[in-house]
């Protein structure tokens, strides 16, 4: 899968990308992501890409004559158009079943924004998928495009040690229930003990009892996934 990002600060993925899951999934060919700095686009002298907003307020807005030339050029360069995401705090609320759907495709164009966020001219243009991860507002759409990309990783084959860990995961696949609790080594710590079924040896007994389990944390920490 290609992930192209478009971003002013490709930096801030450098060590994302050189660490852990990421960095075996790139050396494995499983992913490759590509960095396009949208500053190149920005054909005037100083090479700036925003500007105070029409009829005042504050901050400053991304310019659209840099933006779209740079997604348009991206997007062409490629054998898949791919899907295009713009990361914005007004978008659909990206949940696991989107995750899922990405999951499918063969090229993913992530588009992030700075400052006061976008002129409205390039949805209009570009007609993306706009999408935030989550009611709250944060300074640039690089974060939100690493989550968006980590969680699309997880469910690419080959990329995760155990190809059943994503999909045991709160979420996956439909599933309205939350991932019951956990236990490792040591046995005891601090007086509170691994539950005994887990320790029996009984398949049968530890699945009914990771199922009930599973049940009664959605029930307590989210009601609102058992009510849709
Ligand atoms: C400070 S925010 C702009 C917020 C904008 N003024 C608004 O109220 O909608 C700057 C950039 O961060 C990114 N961003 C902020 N919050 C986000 C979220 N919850 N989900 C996805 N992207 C987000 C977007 O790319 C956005 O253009």
């Amino acid at each position: 899968m290609l992930f192209e990002i478009m971003t002013l600060f490709p930096g801030m993925f450098e060590s994302y990308l050189a660490e852990s899951v990421l960095s075996r999934a790139i050396e494995r060919k499983r992913i490759e992501v590509r960095l396009h700095n949208i500053r190149d686009w920005a054909e005037n002298k100083h090479h700036k890409v925003d500007a105070s907003p029409y009829g005042g307020g504050p901050g400053m807005v991304l310019k659209v004559d840099c933006v779209v030339p740079c997604v348009e050029e991206v997007r062409k360069n490629g054998k898949e158009s791919g899907r295009l995401l713009m990361l914005t705090p007004q978008g659909k609320r990206f949940n696991q079943h989107d995750v899922e759907g990405l999951a499918q495709e063969k090229r993913i164009l992530l588009l992030c924004g700075r400052y006061e966020g976008f002129d409205e001219r390039i949805s209009q243009i570009l007609q993306p998928e706009e999408i935030s991860i989550g009611d709250y507002v944060l300074n640039g759409g690089e974060v939100a495009a690493m989550a968006v990309m980590d969680a699309v990783i997880r469910l690419i084959p080959g990329v995760l040690g155990d190809e059943f860990s994503s999909s045991l995961d709160s979420f996956s696949r439909g599933n309205r229930f939350l991932e019951g609790p956990q236990y490792t080594r040591p046995r005891e710590y601090r007086g509170l003990e691994v539950p005994e079924v887990l320790l029996e040896g009984n398949h049968g007994k530890i699945s009914l009892w990771r199922a009930e389990m599973s049940v009664e944390r959605t029930r307590k920490r989210r009601p609102d996934l058992l009510d849709s």
